[in-house]
């Protein structure tokens, strides 16, 4: 017998043992069955067309925790629960710690900054970080949201005439590493920094180059922004619109213990550019072409941005119930992001607002979790529980904000994310640090859009949505690989 071939012979018990130990403790808990033994069901969790769907009907199937099979059929769970996700998120964030591979892959693109580290050092970052987020500092800054929104409003203008035009509203290439992420880890093993950068250099997929290459492209810019930011504090300039000038100062002003290194704060700003330009211009996007299926909305939105002539500032944008409310269901129903991911780092248990029925027939009201288990948190399911919003939870229907909410939803709230009740941006320690960015900058673009153009679908060009780390929009029936939302814009008269 060749060596490998008795090497494989045998490790099979040993594979067999793992993971017939590793099911045990799933044993009455209910789910999918697996799709393959080497997969379980992780390609029916991503599959770009069917996986929303597949992520939805398996909530709504086998309530708030369900056993997914994850590689080589090891049991891994997909939580939607509310009191689960508050317990993961809120009560024991360490227990259920970022995923490896997830970081990993963070800290590959971006450097040491907020998505990449845990422990202490995301705590030292994200209390840095934290002010420049808060609301009244956002609000500072939203004369620079409204020149660039108003900058666009030109392009578009350009692009538009005096005809009706087709123009594709997005473009973007980072999810791509998904299918890889699993595999992430191994790689980081795999020695220095430079013999990693050679395997990634192998691997032959173009769009896999594609982005190393754009990460070399945005790596330098990065470096060249933050020495003249630098050099511009040390001449005592700092210019308080922008976070990253406001950033350096208070990383100067701090006690040596709690500061950051120049390579943190380079990683900071790569992440911020990655963690806000994919996300929010996805909503807005998906908020686009809702607007161009929902023609009344859109007429209605309109009505309410033109009812009176005011100074657009950041008053102006919170005194818009109607809008407040599209931006609101929209982030609901189609959250950007639609999953995340866990990984606990010790036996846990997991309580349940919401008791599911075991394999045995009896209601389940918590869940015990072995240390090293894979744990999905179902964003897009959580948003879509019937038990919280209603039976209708799955319809876009933006005048639920406008009336009171249901009680289920409001009862709830010490145990909800941190965005209206919802899961869009998460909860805990780790949950989203812009999400009062993100609706600010959807306010200005949706606002000043709207006030000059009409958006409306291009007949016989279909958009669907692509499940992935983000979900993106592309065009049903091109073979293009990359997102695609054309749509027909008209000026206003
Ligand atoms: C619609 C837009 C957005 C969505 C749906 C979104 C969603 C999320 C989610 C789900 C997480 C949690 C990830 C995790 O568990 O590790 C997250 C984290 C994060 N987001 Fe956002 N985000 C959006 C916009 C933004 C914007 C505009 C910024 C910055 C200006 C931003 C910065 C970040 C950062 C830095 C983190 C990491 C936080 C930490 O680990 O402490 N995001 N976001």
């Amino acid at each position: 017998m060749p060596p490998l071939t008795a090497v494989i012979a045998l490790c099979i018990p040993f594979v067999v043992l793992w993971s017939v130990r590793a099911r045990r403790w799933a044993a009455n808990l209910n789910g999918p069955p697996s799709q393959s033994f080497l997969l379980g069901n992780l390609l029916q969790l991503v599959a770009p067309e069917t996986g929303r769907d597949w992520l939805l009907n398996a909530s709504n199937k086998y309530g708030g925790v369900i056993k997914i099979k994850g590689l080589l059929n090891r049991p891994s769970l997909l939580v939607s629960d509310p009191l689960a996700l508050h317990h993961i998120l809120v009560k024991e964030p360490t227990v259920f710690e970022e995923w490896q591979a997830f970081t990993i892959t963070n800290s590959l693109l971006f450097g040491d900054g907020l998505v990449a580290t845990i422990g202490e050092q995301h705590r030292r970052q994200r209390k840095m970080l934290n002010p420049l987020f808060s609301l009244q500092h956002l609000r500072s800054l939203a004369p620079s949201f409204l020149s660039i929104a108003k900058e666009l409003e030109q392009l578009l203008a350009l692009r538009v005439g005096d005809d009706p035009q087709e123009i594709d509203i997005t473009g973007a290439s980072v999810s791509v590493l998904m299918p890889a992420a699993p595999f992430l880890p191994l790689l980081v093993r795999l020695g220095p920094a430079r013999l990693r950068r050679r395997v990634v250099e192998m691997i032959p997929f173009r769009l896999i180059q594609k982005l190393k290459n754009i990460v070399d492209i945005l790596a330098a810019q990065m470096e060249v922004i933050f020495r003249e930011k630098q050099s511009l504090l040390k001449g005592g300039q700092s210019d308080k619109h922008d976070i990253m000038a406001v950033l350096l100062k208070a990383n100067q002003n701090s006690s040596k213990s709690e500061c950051m290194s120049d390579k943190e704060l380079l990683g900071q700003m790569a992440t911020l550019v990655f963690a806000a330009t994919d996300t929010t211009s996805g909503a807005i996007a998906r908020l686009l072409h809702l607007l161009s299926q929902h023609p009344e909305v859109q007429a209605r939105l309109f009505e309410e941005m033109t009812s009176d002539e005011r100074e657009l500032n950041y008053e102006t944008l919170a005194s818009l119930p109607y809008l407040d409310a599209v931006i609101r269901e929209t982030l609901r129903v189609y959250p950007t992001v639609p999953m995340m991911f866990r990984q606990t780092t010790a036996d846990a248990s997991l309580p349940l607002l919401h008791p599911i029925r075991g394999v045995d027939g009896h209601d389940i009201t918590s869940v015990h979790v072995p240390k090293g288990t894979d744990v999905f948190i179902n964003i897009l399911g959580s948003n879509h529980l019937r038990l919280t919003w209603g039976q209708d939870a799955s319809e876009w229907n933006p005048e639920r904000w406008l009336a009171p909410l249901p009680e289920t939803v409001t009862k709830n709230r010490s145990i909800a994310g941190v965005y209206s009740h919802m899961m869009t941006f998460l909860a805990g320690k780790r949950a989203c640090i812009g999400f009062n960015f993100a609706q600010i900058e959807m306010k200005v673009v949706i606002y000043t859009l709207l006030r000059s153009f009409e958006f409306s679908l291009v007949p016989g060009k279909e958009i669907g949505w692509n499940m992935g780390l983000l979900m993106t929009p592309v065009l049903r029936g091109s073979d293009s690989i990359h997102s695609h939302m054309p749509l027909l814009v008209r000026k206003r008269k």
